[in-house]
């Protein structure tokens, strides 16, 4: 057994050193160190030495078992090595990588975001409501009469339930009152729907950005004041304003708030923007009728109130011609903003 020790461990060396690839190599493990591996079977006759030779063999068969475990070890690295130098053959490592595509923020959310910051540094708050509306908030504490042309199912989409998608963000003046005391100052940017027929200008999905300051005293050069100075922050200084007496059921006297827009090559024109005015009396009293108390007390506070469309603002800032635009995700068109 002491002989067949040394031509075992020799061949072994000698299988591991011709190895090609890490398949092969196994093999060689397996046929000297596996379970009916060569140097296993023979370890097994262990058993059978005199008890005298017993340490010598023993000290044999280790320095063997090692000696064949270092040689495959070292030679599954050099495998490895020569597999890893394979690999980058041919690749410079050193080669500035491809760009990776960048996203970027939708246009609408771009002007979203620029507006609630210019308003929130004049002080006005965050607030919400749902998109899916009942009439009392949408309309009737509005003082939007049963008869009035916008609540017609042509104009509005009612479900079975008889609530509604909110045809404006104006229904967050309501909720918020309903909650809140005076001073109330806050903006309510959000989605609002109507029955539109849709082409260049009119989607039935449209964004809008109310805003409502409610407090003792609060006036009609508060109102002006505070939407020249937010349109002047968003278009630019030179930026002309105009405030175009208007009607809606909820404020008294009403405006409609047009920007004049100058594109190079092109005449200018008026566009309107925004709707604004004083909160009307009747919205406070429906607000107390709701409440039960008198927190909005005609007597005690006054308002102004605006909403104005966000997809309008975008198009004006970046000319873009066709609000379909603004929906359909067209990566050429979105790119430009990224
Ligand atoms: N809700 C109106 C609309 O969608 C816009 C509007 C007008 C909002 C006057 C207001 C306001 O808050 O005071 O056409």
């Amino acid at each position: 057994m002491k002989e067949q020790i040394p031509a075992i461990q020799s061949d072994a060396l000698a299988r591991i050193a011709a190895a090609e690839d890490s398949r092969v190599l196994d093999e060689a493990r397996v046929a000297v160190l596996g379970k009916k591996g060569s140097l296993t079977v023979l370890a097994a006759g262990m058993k059978d030495v005199p008890k005298e030779d017993k340490a010598e063999v023993g000290q044999l068969l280790n320095a063997a078992r090692v000696a064949i475990t270092e040689a495959l070890e070292a030679k599954q690295q050099a495998l490895q090595e020569v597999a890893d130098r394979k690999a980058l053959e041919g690749i410079d490592l050193t080669l500035p990588a491809r760009p990776l595509p960048v996203g970027g923020l939708h246009p609408l959310t771009l002007i979203r975001d620029e507006a609630i910051g210019i308003l929130r540094r004049m002080g006005f708050a965050l607030a919400d409501g749902p998109e899916i509306e009942d009439e009392f908030h949408c309309f009737d504490a509005l003082n939007t009469p049963a008869d009035h042309p916008a609540r017609n199912e042509k104009d509005t989409f009612y479900c079975d339930s008889g609530k509604l998608l909110r045809t404006h963000t104006s229904s967050v003046q309501i909720r918020t009152m309903g909650k809140a005391q005076p001073p109330v100052r806050i903006i309510a940017p959000g989605s609002a729907y109507r029955r539109d027929e849709i082409d260049a200008t009119h989607l039935s999905v449209f964004n809008q950005l109310e805003g409502l300051y409610v407090a003792a005293d609060v006036s009609l050069p508060d109102l002006k004041g505070t939407l020249e100075y937010f349109f002047h922050e968003l278009f630019g200084p030179q930026t002309e304003v105009r405030f175009r007496p208007h009607f809606f059921p909820f404020t008294e006297p009403s405006f409609e708030i047009d920007v004049k827009l100058t594109v190079k090559g092109q005449q200018p024109r008026w566009i309107e923007v925004a709707g604004c005015g004083m909160v009307d009396p009747a919205v406070f009293d429906s607000i107390n009728a709701g409440r039960k108390d008198e927190s909005f007390h005609p007597d005690k506070v006054t308002g102004f109130a605006f909403g104005m469309g966000l997809d309008r603002l975008a198009m004006i800032r970046w000319g873009i011609k066709d609000i379909r635009l603004l929906i359909e995700n067209d990566i050429r068109f979105l790119k430009q903003f990224a």
